[in-house]
């Protein structure tokens, strides 16, 4: 048997509970992993409270992303073999806080050795999301990205790669994730009513990239320091981005591989802050929930 963390109907965490199951057998195309973390996302949240529709089947396993040992290939599965570590997100419909996951073999990449699972379960969402972010709007050296909630999940990796290619960053956040912004080689600003003023400050010619993180109000007050309307990118808020003349994420395919490479080489180090044991997946949850995450927050079975 395998255990499988779910949601039973949309709604709240009352809505959670930790099942057991056969272990799944790979279908064509997928590949069976021993899970040994899975990353925890907002999106999490957002599955669970009906956000992403309402229409998938329950219960439904929580988590979009792990790391792992492959158990099982399925049929016609090419380039994997059992016992091989690797990272990826969870098949459509299958999640990742579970002993056992699914996972499309063209999606999953190998770990590289000097990762650990916990890192390695924190790059197919958050990874991906920061890449995708800071490529779809090219900047040059010395140029300034601006990144809002610069030291969660996504925020703080956008920092790590505009160290990466040494743009100047200013990294918005509240005074708990000061250190973390700065450990980046980010310029940390506080955030609230003050930031628009301190990073005009900074950058009184305005900033070349703003990658946002946390949408809505705190996303209107920075979006008059872009140069130019258009380098505004949004994960968290498409819509306001997209009102104010930036854009959602655009998805590279080849993006999981290109930062799984860059963390590979250890010139990216995506932060860990929490770890959670399986059975307490609803305090891993509840911790991203509030909304103030420091790095990732990762469950290991
Ligand atoms: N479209 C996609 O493919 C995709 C992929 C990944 C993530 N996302 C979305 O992107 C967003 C961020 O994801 P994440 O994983 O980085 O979340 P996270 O780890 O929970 O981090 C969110 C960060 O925002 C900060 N924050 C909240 N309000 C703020 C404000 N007013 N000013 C500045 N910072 C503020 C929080 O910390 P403090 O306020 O305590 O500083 C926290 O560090 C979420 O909406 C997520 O769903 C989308």
């Amino acid at each position: 048997m395998s255990r499988v963390y779910v949601f039973t109907q949309y709604g709240g965490p009352e809505t959670e509970e930790l099942r057991e199951r056969p272990v799944p057998e790979p279908g064509p195309g997928q590949i069976l992993v021993k899970v040994r973390a899975a990353g925890v996302n907002p999106a999490d949240l957002k599955l669970r409270e009906g956000q992403f529709g309402r229409s998938h089947t329950m219960p439904r396993t929580l988590g979009f992303e792990v790391s792992g040992v492959v158990a099982a290939v399925g049929p016609d599965v090419e380039g994997y073999a059992v016992g091989e570590a690797v990272l990826g997100p969870v098949a459509p419909g299958e999640g990742g806080f579970a002993d056992h996951a699914l996972l499309r073999a063209k999606d999953a990449v190998a770990k590289p050795e000097d990762v650990s699972f916990e890192v390695a379960a924190t790059v197919p969402v958050a990874g991906t999301a920061a890449y995708d972010l800071t490529h779809q709007v090219e900047l040059e050296e010395g140029q300034t990205m601006l990144v809002l909630g610069a030291g969660g999940g996504v925020g703080h990796m956008a920092c790590e790669i505009g160290r990466v290619h040494r743009f100047r960053v200013i990294g918005v956040a509240s005074e708990a994730k000061r250190e973390i912004v700065e450990s980046t080689g980010a310029t940390w600003v506080a955030s609230g009513d003050g930031a628009a003023g301190a990073v005009r400050e900074l950058a009184p010619d305005g900033v070349d990239l703003l990658v946002d993180l946390v949408g809505g109000q705190p996303l209107r007050d920075l979006a008059p320091l872009v140069t130019s309307p258009d380098r505004i990118v949004s994960a968290a808020d498409e819509q306001t981005a997209t009102e104010l003349g930036g854009s959602g994420r655009a998805n590279d395919p080849e993006a999981l591989e290109k930062i799984v490479g860059v963390v590979g080489h250890g010139v990216l180090t995506p932060e860990v802050a929490a770890v959670f044991p399986l059975d307490r997946a609803g305090e891993a949850l509840a911790a991203v929930a509030e909304g103030h995450s420091r790095g990732k927050t990762v469950i290991v079975p």
